[in-house]
């Protein structure tokens, strides 16, 4: 059997998702049309044998209650939000929550990042952990010259055995483009047992520390409540044929900013168009799924009555996500790289791309949102345009808009950020509006 563990972390992280994460923590965020962990909810629950998953954070558990609801209902696995009082670090609060996640005795254990985006081979990670890689298998990814793999914890692993030979979190200089991509699997009791260790040593040491004089008192559970997993456990552990390396060549991508949102959503959408374009029977991402739903009305409920009645269909480029509860207008041209959620209306005219629209906007007709995000329940007004230069590594700038903004007619948003509750009756570029 197995079971999962998601590090979602806390509050006074996601600072920079801000306006969005005033509404809603970080990992909760829509990305493709679905919260950004609900993606790494599904790729587990297609484990064999893995029945439940715990989400780690120090958020209030209430922000979780109905996610962790809705979602065990929905994947048929049970799903808990455990708190922990402080940030305990990457591998903290699985020593703090240890009887919680051992219940079930759980042969391997996924520990997964909250903030990644990744096609999640979790089935070929398993059958490779189970081959080379006990106790603890690293999910690896070679970036290119360009990709800046010093932000990442940087790896050398061994060519033929895998073994992880040399580890540094984030290096000053270059280690080598094989990044750590916050995905792991752990045989469950050789995992705590490496856990305990580094635990019992450094309550010994902290009492010489101290005191200055040799003891060997146990200090307790106290001294062990923060512990990195890459630092405290990953590091020690190179070449001591503990820590091995899988590594593999699809899609990934850290999830620290609004723009990474942007990306996210775009791989996920290429991504399941390919290998799982059903996948939620709710959900459309192919136009010809959208069709029976499109908006179409003679009254004049939005815009001036533009809207087309008949077969006239909106125009979609690319796989895109439009939630069956969107209505979008004939004329309205979607693509690539869109995610429009629930009961938003699109008029007539209207061009979207590169953006993600959160539940209940209104975009009214010949507007323009690229490479933007627009906050819950926001009107973009008609000939209005909401933009950003793009989310390339070279040129990362986007537009991001909390929850109800209303941008009037005409106005141009470029590479601003908006607070929540903004009317905008004049243009702005590169600004944040207070
Ligand atoms: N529960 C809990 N408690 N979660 C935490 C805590 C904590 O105290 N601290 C961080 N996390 C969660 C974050 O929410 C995130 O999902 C993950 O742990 C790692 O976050 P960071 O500690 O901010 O590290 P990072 O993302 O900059 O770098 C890590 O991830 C990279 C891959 O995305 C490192 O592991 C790198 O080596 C790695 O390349
Ligand atoms: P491509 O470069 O191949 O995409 O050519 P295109 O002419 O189809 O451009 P694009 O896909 O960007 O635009 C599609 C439609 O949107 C065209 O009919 C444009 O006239 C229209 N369009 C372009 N910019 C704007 C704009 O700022 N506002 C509105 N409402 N429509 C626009």
């Amino acid at each position: 059997s197995a079971k999962g563990v998601i590090l979602v972390g806390g509050g006074s992280k996601g600072t920079r998702f801000r306006p969005l994460s005033f509404d809603l923590p970080k990992p909760l965020i829509p990305i493709a049309g679905k919260p950004m962990i609900l993606h790494h909810l599904e790729h587990l629950a297609q484990v064999p044998g893995l029945d439940e998953v715990i989400l780690l954070g120090f958020y209030d558990e209430h922000m979780f209650s109905d996610f962790v609801a809705n979602t065990s209902k929905h994947l048929g696995i049970t799903v808990r939000y455990l708190r922990e009082a402080a940030a305990l670090g990457t591998a903290g609060g699985i020593w703090r929550y240890r009887d919680a996640i051992q219940s079930g005795s759980p042969e391997a254990l996924f520990i997964l990042h909250c903030d990644v985006a990744s096609s999640f081979p979790l089935n070929d990670m398993l059958a490779f952990h189970r081959q080379h890689g006990k106790p603890l298998t690293v999910l690896a990814k070679t970036v290119p010259p360009s990709g800046d793999a010093r932000a990442y914890g940087c790896m050398v692993k061994h060519s033929e055995t895998y073994e992880l030979l040399h580890y540094v979190e984030k290096p000053e200089t270059w280690v080598s483009n094989l990044i750590n991509c916050g995905i792991y699997v752990a045989e469950t009791n050789s995992f705590y047992a490496l856990l305990d260790k580094t635990c019992s040593e450094r309550s010994r040491w902290s009492v010489i520390d101290s005191s200055g004089n040799l003891s060997s008192t146990n200090l307790g559970e106290s001294d062990c409540s923060h512990i990195r997993l890459e630092q405290d456990i990953i590091m020690q552990y190179e070449g001591r044929k503990t820590v091995y390396v899988y590594e593999h060549d699809d899609f990934w991508c850290q999830i620290k900013e609004p723009a990474a949102a942007l990306l996210a959503s775009k791989l996920y959408l290429e991504h399941y168009a390919k290998s799982q374009p059903n996948i939620l029977a709710d959900y459309a991402y192919r136009p010809e799924v959208l069709v029976p739903r499109l908006y179409s009305s003679t009254s004049d409920d939005f815009g001036r009555g533009s809207v087309t009645m008949g077969s006239a269909t909106p125009t979609f480029v690319g796989p895109v996500f439009v939630h069956s509860t969107a209505r979008i207008a004939a004329g309205a041209k979607i693509g690539p790289n869109v995610s429009i959620g629930a009961g938003c209306v699109v008029g007539t005219g209207a061009r979207l791309f590169h953006c993600i629209v959160l539940e209940d906007c209104v975009i009214r007709e010949h507007a323009l949102v690229a490479n933007s995000i627009i906050g819950w329940s926001s009107v973009i007004g008609p000939w209005a345009r909401v933009e950003g230069d793009g989310v390339e590594r070279e040129r990362r700038q986007i537009s991001v808009l909390g929850s109800h903004v209303e941008c009037e007619g005409g106005v141009v948003v470029r590479n601003s950020i908006v607070l929540p509750h903004k009317t905008l009756t004049t243009s702005a570029s590169e600004r944040i509006i207070l």
